[in-house]
């Protein structure tokens, strides 16, 4: 039988069930320990803390049964991203980047590959396909794109750049497995920053690599192993212990913005509002085939910089804070950090808070500012 969103769901909190003994606490123990006791011939055990730990095996082995892939845990989403870079580019290799996606992911392509002898170029996510793949060995996307929300054809996008002979990577840190597959629809990598949703108490920072290519996950493996970018055992035992509820949280989230991006679209103070699930959203088709859900990302303009700055700080229940996908609905205007947006661009998480109750308070905020 094959899984679907609810199987897995259902199954994830029992992944340890079958390894249990007698007497084993139900929950997952926290391995704190870099040396393990090791007599003799230590092959197949846990040696040394850079190379194994199960608090991290518990946590990927959730990641894997979610992603149905093999998956590389790491201490942030950027360092999955540049173990696939590090892992898998040498110098000559081209990379093709999306314009209008998380900036630090072009500002390592800058910083960092370049001087290593790797190009990159850049395209806007809505145009990804245009100019096909020719001459790239590593095609990443970033769908739907933070922060705007445009969206590209995962499917069209693999079978493009497998026949020109790249790798296809895709970065599926808004959706997470729950609310897009890319590894189904063609892709044979999905980054994520598990720092977001995921995880989704907004109190660590972790990443994975996901692959059913087995080279692809030796080559991070070996990278995390040598470069020692390896995550704490405790931000593992917190990652773990946030994807038991993710199904709940991201079901909660996905549905209230939902409904909050259509009333939001309606308020008079609003304009440019982007969400992948309104009907008239320029992603709208794209996203109905190729999403699970729409995701809890909203995007929207307001007149002016201090115009959204007085909606987030006045809002009661919205924390003024970077990042998103936490149980805390939020919101940033993303022009302070530089994107290419705006000054009164917002971008919205919204969290699990009760939908009425929110938009109430966001309805109280907006109507402030509209005067
Ligand atoms: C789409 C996307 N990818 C990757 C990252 C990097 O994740 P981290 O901050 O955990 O390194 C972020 C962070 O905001 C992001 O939004």
């Amino acid at each position: 039988m094959s899984e679907t969103a609810s199987s897995r769901a259902a199954s994830l909190a029992h992944l340890r069930r079958d390894g249990l003994a007698k007497g084993d606490p139900i929950p997952l123990p926290l391995t704190m320990a870099a040396i393990f006791h090791n007599p003799g011939d230590g092959a197949g055990y846990s040696q040394y803390g850079r190379y194994s730990n199960s608090t991290w095996d518990a946590v990927e082995h959730m990641l894997a049964h979610l992603e149905d892939a093999p998956c590389v845990g790491f201490p942030s989403g950027m360092a999955a991203i540049s173990a696939v870079f590090f892992g898998l580019l040498k110098s000559g290799d081209r990379v093709l980047l999306p314009s209008d996606g998380y900036h630090a992911t072009r500002a390592l392509a800058e910083r960092f590959l370049k001087p290593f002898g790797i190009t990159y170029d850049l395209r806007p996510t809505s145009t990804f396909l245009d100019g096909g793949f020719d001459g790239y060995r590593l095609v990443y996307a970033e769908t739907p794109s933070n922060p705007r929300l445009d969206i590209c054809d995962i499917t069209a996008v693999a079978e493009a750049a497998h026949r020109a002979g790249a790798t296809v990577v895709v970065d599926n840190t808004t959706m997470t497995p729950f609310g897009q597959r890319p590894l189904d629809l063609g892709a044979d990598v999905v980054v994520a920053a598990d720092t977001k949703a995921a995880n989704g108490h907004s109190d660590v920072l972790f990443g994975h690599v996901a692959s059913r290519n087995p080279e692809i996950i030796a080559a991070v493996t070996g990278w995390r192993e040598m470069a020692g970018g390896i995550p704490g055992p405790f931000e593992a035992w917190l990652v773990h212990r946030g994807l038991e509820t993710l199904d709940v949280r991201f079901d909660r989230m996905c549905s209230s913005a939902e409904e909050i991006a259509k009333r939001l679209k309606n308020h008079r103070a609003v304009s440019g509002l982007r969400y992948p699930g309104l009907e008239g959203d320029p992603s709208h088709n794209l996203a109905r085939a190729q999403m699970v859900r729409f995701g809890f990302l909203v995007s929207f303009e307001l007149a002016s910089e201090g115009k959204a700055e007085d909606f987030i700080n006045n809002c009661t229940l919205m924390q003024a804070a970077t990042s998103f996908g936490g149980v805390h609905t939020s919101a940033e205007r993303r022009a302070k950090r530089g994107d290419a947006v705006p000054p009164g661009f917002v971008r919205l998480s919204v969290g699990c808070e009760p939908v009425e109750e929110l938009w109430q308070a966001i309805e109280a905020s907006l109507d402030k500012i509209s005067g």
